[in-house]
């Protein structure tokens, strides 16, 4: 594992900095606190004409699941109950985009994009990898090592920005772990998988020696599950996926599982120490800590919404939504709904748990859900046993959440008692 520490620190940086070019299309620099907007909307009505970004002040491009489609009417939600019908009634609002667009290229190989059974199927061939019971595979296989191997590298410091060589390195090698790369391609990796034109390129050259090998000789590891898998058809016949197949799958698993919990991991960070009394309690109580990490899911999540496209005219929150329309679902806004929590501004760790759209929800619910909660366990957990008096670095110029479609920190600075 003494490969996890040759990331080479000035290309993760750039390719981890919200406010870098790499997320100008979603938005990475946008400073505002859009809560107050989510809830003066919410308050006027669950459902209104237009695009979270710009009604909440955010009018720069755009490149985010549901976006761009400047033909198309746009309608947004900011609500739960609302958000929830929409999630589950696949007969009126599906994945698949209604229009020609950026995404349309990808909705043939990838999951994210499929509807109906079609997507029940594909979803099963790797859903049991990713279930509860695999997180101990997920952890003991690359989590753990990549958490200590990481904090061997800054143990003795006593200072540290954990946002990119820590936060953004452990999703990653881990994702790209499961696929059999290793660290020395792992940034070329992210590059292709989040670059707005999906470099396929630089990812078949990376993957498909690993396909060809592994059908071959398969290993245990994701990608060997992947070559296993078969998938039934509509006739009933079984086929094993292509590797264009695998690639979609690469693809989607490759960019979701590699930036996600790396801004999350940094949100659960600094609300806890930014709340020193729940910091101080996590501490004392790991059995908090789990929680804590729902709570972060729900206050802030990093993903703050998604797209449906309404495939006949229905009603919504009592609004008229065409046929072709995007409905963009404001998960960020319905986990703040006071119809549902109490005080939902506030982060509090000990409020009566209750299911969150921090990973979505209905058939299309994330996938990597568990594996995203391992990690940040293993990370947090870890960070409080061999960092003793770990808090924030007030010397440090302060850590902010920036991002419209995207959401995270910009540094997470802290210091500790090193010994
Ligand atoms: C804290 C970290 C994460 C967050 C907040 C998050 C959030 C989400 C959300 C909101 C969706 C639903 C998208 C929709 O409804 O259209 C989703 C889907 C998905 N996520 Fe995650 N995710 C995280 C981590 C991961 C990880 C680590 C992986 C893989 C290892 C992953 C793989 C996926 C996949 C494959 C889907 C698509 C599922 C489908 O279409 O059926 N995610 N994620």
């Amino acid at each position: 594992m003494s490969e996890t520490v040759t990331l080479d620190p000035q290309r993760i940086r750039e390719l981890f900095d919200l406010r870098s070019d790499v997320y100008a299309t979603r938005g990475g620099s946008f400073e505002k606190d859009p809560y107050p907007d989510f809830h003066r909307l919410r308050e006027t009505g669950p459902v209104h004409p237009g695009i979270v970004g710009p009604l909440v002040g955010y009018h720069g491009a755009a490149f985010f699941q549901g976006l761009p489609y400047p033909e198309l009417p746009h309608f947004s939600v900011f609500d739960y109950a609302t958000c929830q019908e929409v999630l589950r009634d696949g007969d009126t609002f599906v994945s698949k985009p209604t229009a020609p667009g950026p995404e349309l290229d990808m909705s043939d190989s990838v999951m994210l994009y499929f509807d109906g059974d079609r997507h029940r199927r594909y979803r099963a061939l790797v859903q049991g990898s990713f279930v509860p019971k695999r997180g101990a595979w997920w952890t003991e296989r690359w989590i753990h090592a990549t958490v200590h191997a990481l904090i061997n590298t800054f143990e003795r410091n006593g200072r540290a920005d954990l946002n990119v060589e820590f936060c953004a390195a452990i999703p990653l090698l881990t994702i790209c772990g499961s696929f059999g790369v290793g660290a020395a391609d792992a940034l070329r990796i992210r590059e292709a998988a989040t670059s707005d034109g999906r470099d396929r390129a630089v990812l078949a050259e990376i993957l498909l020696p690993i396909i060809r090998a592994r059908r071959l000789e398969p290993r245990d590891d994701i990608i060997s599950v992947l070559v296993q898998a078969e998938v039934t058809g509509e006739d009933g016949t079984r086929e094993a996926l292509s590797d264009t197949d695998i690639l979609g799958f690469a693809l989607l698993l490759l960019a979701a599982g590699s930036g996600t919990t790396w801004k999350q991991m940094g949100i659960t960070l600094l609300a806890l120490l930014t709340h020193p009394r729940w910091l101080e309690a996590v501490r004392a109580d790991r059995a908090l800590l789990r929680p804590a990490i729902e709570e972060s899911l729900r206050w802030l999540p990093t993903d703050p919404m998604f797209a449906r496209y309404a495939i006949r005219d229905t009603v919504l929150g009592g609004v008229e939504i065409p046929a072709r329309s995007v409905v963009h679902l404001c998960f960020a806004a319905a986990n703040r709904d006071p119809a549902r929590w109490e005080r939902p501004d506030e982060f509090d760790p000990t409020r009566p748990p209750g299911a969150h759209l921090g990973f979505g929800g209905g058939p299309h619910i994330c996938l990597g859900m568990h594996v995203a909660r391992a990690e940040i366990h293993t990370a947090l957990d870890a960070l409080l046993d061999r960092l003793p008096g770990l808090r924030l670095d007030t010397d440090a110029e302060a850590p902010r959440i920036v991002g419209m479609y995207e959401r995270g920190p910009t540094s997470v600075p802290v210091v500790w008692d090193a010994r």
